[in-house]
C-alpha cells in the first residue's frame, strides 16, 4: 500500500540504479552487502549477481536490473524486504531465493510469454498492468471508486492528437519563450549553483551543482560540505558515457550501460533546448493534460530506449515537467523532472526550482545563480 510509512521503508531499503542515492537515504551497510566490487563494465546481472536466472533480466547491465527491481517493488506496492528478507539492515540476503521471490521469477516469465504470444512482443502487459502497486491484484472493479474520483493513471505512449498544434511548433513556442533561437545558439555552456533538499527532511541537504557543455556534455554533483564524512553523489556524461559515483548505492560506482547511459544521453541533450528538436525524428503532439489547475501541452518523441514525455505550459510555452521512460522487461523505468520559477539569465530564461522523482525516491533542487558560457574543465564530465 501507498502509504508514507510504506514509501520510507522502501527508500530507506535502499535501491536502484544509483538514483536513489539522490536522496542520500540509502542504508550503507545494506549496499555494501551486495558490492564487495563494482561491476566491471559491460558486465551482465547474470554475471555479476550470484542468483538471477530468468532470461528477461540475466542479459541486461546491472544498473538496468536493478531499475527493473524498482519497477517490480512499486509495481506491487511493496518494499525491497518483501523478497528479499533484511533489506535495509546489515543483515540482507539478496540471494537467497523466498517463496514472493520464487513467484515473482515465475510471473516475470509469465509477462514475457504474455507479450509474445498475445501482442507480438510489444510491451502491452507488465507487471503493474494487472497489480496495480497491489501485492494481489483486484479481480472486481470496486463500486466505490466507480462513483468517486476519476482514474489519473497516463498513457505513457501518447495518441497524436490533430486538434493540437503540430510538435515542431511546440518546441518551436519554447524556443521563443526561453529567449529565441539566436540567444540559445549561443549558448556553449552554463554551471549552476544550488542547494537539494531531501524530501520530507530526508537524506539531509546538500551542495547542488549542473556543468553543462555543448552539445551534450553534463554532469551532476550534490556535494555535503557540513558533513565531510559524506561522500559525494556524482553523475557524469561525457557525449559518449555515462558513469554514476554513488557512494551509498548498491553498486557503488560504475559506468552507465543499457537504458540507463540512454536515458543519460537524453538528460544531457536536454540540456541545450535549442537542439530539442533533433532529439527525436518522430515528436508528435498528444491531447492536453491537466496538472493542478494548469494546462498543459503533451509533445512526445520515442526512440528505441528512450520515451519522453514533454509538458509544456499552455500560457507560458515553458517546459514544466519531463518524464522519461526508459525499457526494463518488466514495464517502464519513469522518472520525472519538474522545471519551474523561470528566471532570466542574460536574456535566456532558466528554471530555478527543480524536482526529481523517480521510483524510489525525490528531492528538489533549489537554483540560486547560474554562470554561462564559462570555460569547464573537460575532467568534470568523465569518470568522476
Ligand atoms: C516481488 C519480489 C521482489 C522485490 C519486491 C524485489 N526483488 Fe530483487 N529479486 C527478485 C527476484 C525474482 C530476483 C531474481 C531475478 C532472476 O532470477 O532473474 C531478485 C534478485 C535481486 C538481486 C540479485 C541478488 C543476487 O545476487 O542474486 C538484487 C541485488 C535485488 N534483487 C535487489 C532488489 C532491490 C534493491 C529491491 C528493492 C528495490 C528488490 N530487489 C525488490 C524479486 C524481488
Ligand atoms: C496477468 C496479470 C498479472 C501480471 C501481468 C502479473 N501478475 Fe503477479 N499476480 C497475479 C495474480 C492474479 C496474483 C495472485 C495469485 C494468487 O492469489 O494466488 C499474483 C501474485 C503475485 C505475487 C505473489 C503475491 C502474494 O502475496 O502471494 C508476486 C510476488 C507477483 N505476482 C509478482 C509479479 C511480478 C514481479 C510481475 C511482473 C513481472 C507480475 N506479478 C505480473 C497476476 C499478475
Amino acid at each position: 500500500m501507498k502509504f508514507w510509512s510504506k514509501r520510507l521503508t522502501l527508500a530507506i531499503a535502499g535501491i536502484a540504479a544509483g538514483w536513489l542515492i539522490m536522496a542520500g537515504i540509502m542504508n550503507r551497510a545494506a549496499a555494501q552487502a551486495v558490492a564487495s566490487r563494482p561491476p566491471t563494465p559491460k558486465e551482465t546481472a547474470g554475471h555479476y549477481f550470484k542468483n538471477v536466472q530468468t532470461e528477461a533480466l540475466k542479459g541486461l547491465s546491472t544498473d538496468d536490473f536493478l531499475s527493473a527491481m524498482g519497477v517490480i517493488t512499486d509495481s506491487l506496492g511493496l518494499d525491497c524486504a518483501d523478497c528479499h528478507p533484511g533489506a535495509g539492515t546489515d543483515k540482507v540476503d539478496w540471494v537467497v531465493d523466498t517463496p514472493p521471490k520464487r513467484t515473482a521469477r515465475k510471473m516475470i516469465d509469465m509477462v514475457q510469454a504474455i507479450n509474445k504470444t498475445h501482442f507480438a512482443g510489444a510491451q502491452e502487459v507488465t507487471c503493474f498492468t494487472c497489480h496495480h502497486a497491489r501485492e494481489k491484484p483486484s479481480t472486481t472493479v470496486s463500486l466505490d471508486n466507480l462513483y468517486s474520483a476519476p482514474n489519473m493513471d497516463k498513457d505513457d505512449i501518447v495518441t497524436p492528437d490533430k486538434d493540437q498544434p503540430a510538435a515542431t511548433a511546440v518546441l518551436d513556442r519554447y524556443i521563443a519563450a526561453l529567449g529565441g533561437a539566436q540567444r540559445l545558439a549561443g549558448l556553449k555552456s552554463y554551471v549552476m549553483h544550488g542547494v537539494s533538499i531531501g524530501y520530507e527532511g530526508l537524506g539531509g541537504n546538500g551542495q547542488f551543482t549542473v556543468y553543462a557543455n555543448a552539445p551534450n556534455q553534463r554532469t551532476t554533483e550534490i556535494r555535503f560540505p557540513d558533513h565531510p564524512d559524506r561522500a559525494p553523489s556524482i553523475w557524469t556524461y561525457d557525449g559518449k558515457v555515462g558513469w554514476v559515483t554513488a557512494p551509498r548505492g548498491l553498486l557503488g560506482e560504475y559506468e552507465l550501460e543499457g537504458s540507463n547511459d540512454a536515458g543519460a544521453a537524453f538528460e544531457a541533450a536536454m540540456s541545450f533546448p535549442q537542439n530539442i528538436k533533433t532529439l527525436f525524428t518522430n515528436w508528435r503532439t498528444g491531447s492536453m493534460e491537466s496538472i493542478g489547475d494548469s494546462d498543459y501541452i503533451v509533445v512526445e518523441g520515442i526512440s528505441k530506449d528512450v520515451v519522453a514525455k514533454l509538458y509544456f505550459d499552455a500560457k507560458t510555452s515553458l517546459l514544466t515537467r519531463v518524464i522519461r521512460f526508459i525499457n526494463s522487461p518488466v514495464g517502464r523505468v519513469p522518472i520525472q523532472v519538474g522545471y519551474t520559477d523561470y528566471k532570466d539569465v542574460n536574456g535566456i530564461k532558466f528554471p530555478m526550482a527543480l524536482e526529481f522523482l523517480w521510483l524510489d525516491g525525490r528531492y528538489n533542487a533549489e537554483i540560486k545563480s547560474v554562470d554561462i558560457n564559462t570555460a569547464i574543465d573537460p575532467k568534470k564530465f568523465a569518470k568522476p
